[in-house]
């Protein structure tokens, strides 16, 4: 029986989406905060339980007979240690036999703001007993392509990753990762740093953009303070926008490239180059 956290969100949708073609879906858990988000999961067989990570008293009924359990970050920055914490007493007491949780790229090095608190949750899963898979994820190559619209309505990609290379690839390589790993055995103490086999800087995905589009986007490189007020000016919210410009930062020193070629061997393809998933968002727009 495999449970996954985070179940309705889009990475957890397309991790339970393939474990589908491999799985009969009552030995699947989603386990969700909105079951009533879920009721297409439930139309197709998949086994739904209520899990809100801030309600520890869903928790431990949620994970009643699970071998391995998924554990996908929480969304909510800056609550997730103590969420992530809960889920792992949960798991101790209902006895699952192995945890994968979804962590950060080189997460006990990185210098991303949001590595501290995959830090804290690793160091939980450590102290919990646990046998636990660490599924270090990279960027979301979605990340940047969500500035597609808004590069071609201006003409300039904004960031503040300077030359730095992101070695980034789309959720779904990622949800295959971790499919993957959920169907292999001895997985406890492994640490897999999951990223794209190819990387780019900025000012080669905003040109990338000008190819496919025919229209001229421009990368144009800010400070992370005037990353950050830029983001704020076009209506994101304040912790997110100090959350992107950090990563720039981050990307800039390094922070989101990895070249071990993991992800690829875990899912035995090339991953998904970054000018396909700007093309697939083109076809939106
Ligand atoms: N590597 C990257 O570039 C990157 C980028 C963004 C995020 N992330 C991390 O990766 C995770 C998965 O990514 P994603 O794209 O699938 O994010 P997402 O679509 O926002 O999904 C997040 C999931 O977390 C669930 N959640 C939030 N608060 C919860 C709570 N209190 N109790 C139970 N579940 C809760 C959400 O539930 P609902 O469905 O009910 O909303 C949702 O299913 C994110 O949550 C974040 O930690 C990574």
């Amino acid at each position: 029986m495999i449970a996954i956290t985070g179940a309705t969100g889009q990475l957890g949708h397309l991790v339970i989406n393939i474990l589908l073609k491999t799985i009969p879906p009552d030995q699947i858990i989603a386990a969700v905060r909105n079951p009533d988000k879920a009721s297409e999961l439930a139309a197709q067989g998949v086994i739904v339980r209520l899990a809100d990570y801030n309600r520890p008293e869903t928790l431990e009924a949620a994970f009643v007979g699970v071998d391995k359990l998924l554990l996908i970050s929480s969304s909510e920055v800056g609550q997730r240690e103590k969420q992530h914490k809960a889920v792992i007493q949960a798991a101790k007491k209902s006895g699952v036999g192995l945890i994968a949780y979804t962590s950060l790229l080189h997460a006990d090095t990185s210098p991303l703001g949001l590595g501290v608190e995959h830090r804290a949750t690793e160091a939980a899963l450590k102290d919990s007993g646990i046998p636990y898979v660490l599924l270090r994820n990279g960027w979301y190559t979605e990340n940047y392509a969500a500035s597609t619209a808004s590069a071609l309505a201006h003409g300039a990609f904004i960031g503040a990753a300077g030359e730095g290379r992101i070695a980034s690839a789309p959720r779904k390589d990622y949800a295959e990762a971790a499919t993957v790993v959920l169907q292999l055995d001895d997985q406890a103490g492994k640490v897999y740093e999951l990223a794209g086999d190819s990387s780019y800087s900025l000012a080669e995905f905003a040109a990338e953009i000008s190819k496919q589009s025919g229209k001229n986007v421009n990368y144009v490189n800010l400070s992370e303070a005037d990353f950050a007020k830029a983001l704020k000016d076009a209506g994101l919210p304040a912790g997110l926008t100090e959350m992107l410009a950090d990563s720039d930062a981050g990307a800039e020193k390094g922070a989101l490239f990895d070249d071990s070629h993991t992800l690829r061997h875990l899912i035995g393809r090339t991953t998904t180059p970054y000018a396909d998933v700007i093309k697939a968002t083109l076809a939106t727009l």
